[in-house]
Order: C-alpha cells, then structure tokens, then sequence
C-alpha cells in the first residue's frame, strides 16, 4: 500500500521534525514512522497534529539505546534516516556518558540491526561537520576528504559513529550514506543553540553572550536546505551514494559576532546588548564546508541566504513563545571550569 516505510530517529527534535514535515507533505504515498525516546530535546508538539493524526504516520516511542527496541522498529523499514543523538556541545563536556552511550552505541545498535532488517533499502546516517574539528591551517574548506580531528566529546562521539557505520558498509555491504551537515538553523531549534538563542535574548531585551572574542566561525545551513539535500540522497540511484559521505554547506562562513551583530540589526535592537562570556574549551575555531560532490552528483545547492534565513528564523520564534518559554531556564546555565573561566 505505501511505496516506502521510512523511519527517522530522532526527528522529534530539531532537523528530523523539519525533515518528517518536507516527507510528509512532499511524498503522499511514504509511511513515515518517527523513533525517539522524547529526552529533553525532542517534543511531539515538533510534529504537528496533522502529521500525527493521519494514518501514514506512526510514532514509536524507544531509544536507539535498547537494541531489542530497534530491531522491532526497523522490521517494516525500507529507509532509515537516523538523526538520534546527543547534540549539544557544552552538555558533552560536563557530561560525556550519555555521548558516548547514545552517539556510539546508539548508532552500533542501529547499524547491527539495520544488517538484520528484512526490507532495509537505504540507510542514511546524520553525522556532522564537527567530526571535522577546525580546519586544518593552509586549506580554504573542508571537504569530505578533510582529517576527522573532533574537538569535543560530542564531537568525537559523533566520530565514532560515522566510523561504525562506514565499516558496515565495508564489512557487511549495509547501503549506507554519511551526510555531514555544517551548522543548521531554523524554527524549532531548541534554546540551548547559539541562534535561538541570540533571537530569544533579543526579543527579550537581554543580552546576547559569545563565548570568547567572538571569532570562532561557522558554516550556516538552513535547515530546509539541509531537507532538500536529504531528499537527493534518499531518491539518488544507489549505487551513486552507497559507501559516500556528503557534506551538506554553503561554503561561506560568519563568525558568532557576525551572527550576533545581524541578528541585533535585523530586529532593530542596540549593540550594547552584546556581551562576552569565557571561552569554551574545546571550541572549534573555523568550520567551512566544501559542498562540491553533494552539487556535482546530486545537483544539491544551498537556497537560503543567511540574511533571508536569519530573517526567517528570527519571524518564527517572534511567533511561537509558546515553544521557547519553557526553555529559558537554559539561560542560567554556566559551567564554571577549575580556572574559574565561565562558558555556556
Ligand atoms: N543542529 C545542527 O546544527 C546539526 C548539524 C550537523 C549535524 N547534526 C546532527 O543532526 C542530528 C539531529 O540534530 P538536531 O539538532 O535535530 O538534534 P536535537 O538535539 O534537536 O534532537 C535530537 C533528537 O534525538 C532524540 N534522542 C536523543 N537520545 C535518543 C535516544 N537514545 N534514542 C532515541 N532518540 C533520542 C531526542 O529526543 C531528540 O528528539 C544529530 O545526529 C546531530 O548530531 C546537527
């Protein structure tokens, strides 16, 4: 009855909930089933009601951590998009446990299970540009080809996993694809990321914190960009991705006080709303993606600007308290390092 029964982990949260809203509407004849253990970062009032009411849309509540669960989830499957993780930085430096247990064994019980899925056609995992670590003096970007040096327990987690499945790829012929997304912005980001944050300070007259002199800088992709690069990867011939890593970029970087001072500018806010806060170890000093293979083989590119983007975004949260009020508690949360130096 349905063409392909495709199954995302983790997309109650920020790019899988975006991503199951481009299927849905794009593919009418997909079931889509969502697999997530709902921590604090993922919410089903990400997915709408629409989507959750209607009968090609399953959700499974499970974490990519019980093996047993898995396997039961991924029995109809015919593609998996695997975005569940722990993604957020600072967290993984006052707590590393729950990285290693969910980016790497979460993803060594998806590959293991995914050998043994009777259907499985596709097996798309969402590594990330942080596995990169910064970019090596003497290169202008990185390309797929660039040393894996991860700065970060997360990243490094994340390493490990994008290892685990490429070797099941080798080892045992799994079809899987290895998308490295660079920094994703958009609605529905939780707070604890840098832009949602910066909008949610603006909007309320706070201040917008950067860690350090400002200058570390990223490779911002909106996450509906990052939607259509999925989409060219899910539906490419397989034999043109199978084994393949894609970095998903624009090729452009902006530094944290670029972001800052455009966000201030675009919501007509004073620059004295700026403040600086310590530098957070293991901080990736510049991340610049080359995006060459993903545009020369699959025809992807990016669309959204960061100004438009921005804009975007900064609409969104302007109109949606709703989703980000219950969040500001992460506000007050610092870490304080044995030298005294202050980060969040
Ligand atoms: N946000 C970015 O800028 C970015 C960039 C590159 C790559 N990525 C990767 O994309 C993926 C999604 O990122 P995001 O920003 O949407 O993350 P997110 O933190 O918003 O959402 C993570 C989701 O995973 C779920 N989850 C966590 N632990 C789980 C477990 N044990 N079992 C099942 N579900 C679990 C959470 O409930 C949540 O719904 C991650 O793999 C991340 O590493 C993110």
């Amino acid at each position: 009855m349905f063409k392909q029964t495709v199954l995302l982990t983790g997309a109650a949260g920020f790019i899988g909930s975006n991503f199951v809203r481009y299927l849905f509407d794009k593919y009418p004849d997909y079931r889509i089933v969502v697999y997530d253990a709902l921590t604090y970062a993922g919410s089903l009032d990400n997915i709408p009601r629409k989507i959750r009411d209607s009968e090609r849309f399953e959700f499974v509540y499970g974490s990519v951590c019980n093996g047993a669960q898995v396997m039961a989830a991924m029995r109809d499957a015919t593609i998996v998009v695997h975005f569940a993780a722990e993604t957020h930085v600072t967290r993984s430096i006052y707590d590393a446990a729950d990285f290693l247990q969910t980016d790497v064994i979460g993803t060594a019980n998806m590959v293991g299970a995914a050998h043994d899925a009777p259907h499985l056609e596709r097996f798309i995992h969402i590594s990330t540009s942080e596995v990169y670590g910064s970019i090596r003096p003497g290169l202008d970007t990185m390309d797929e080809d660039h040393p894996l040096e991860p700065c970060s327990p997360y990243a490094s987690a994340k390493a490990g996993a994008d290892r685990i499945v490429y070797s099941y790829w080798k080892t045992y012929g799994l079809p899987a694809v290895i998308v490295r997304p660079f920094n994703n912005y958009g609605p529905r980001q939780h707070l604890e990321k840098v832009i949602p944050r910066f909008i949610t300070s603006a909007l309320r007259d706070e201040p917008l914190t950067v860690h350090g002199d400002g200058l570390a800088s990223r490779d911002w992709v909106h996450v509906d960009d990052t939607a259509r690069a999925l989409d060219l990867i899910m539906h490419a011939p397989l034999g043109a991705v199978v084994g393949e890593v894609f970095n998903v970029a624009t090729g452009i970087d902006t530094s944290i006080s670029e972001i800052a001072d455009l966000v201030l500018e675009l919501m007509n806010k004073p620059k004295s709303l700026l403040s600086s806060i310590g530098q957070r170890p293991g901080q990736v000093d510049k991340h610049l993606g080359d995006a060459r293979k993903i545009r020369n083989l699959l025809g992807w590119f990016p669309t959204v600007t960061l100004s438009d983007g921005l804009e975007r975004t900064i609409a969104w949260y302007s109109t949606h308290q709703d989703f980000w009020e219950r969040m500001l508690w992460m506000r007050k949360i610092k870490i304080r390092t044995a030298a005294g130096t202050e980060f969040h």
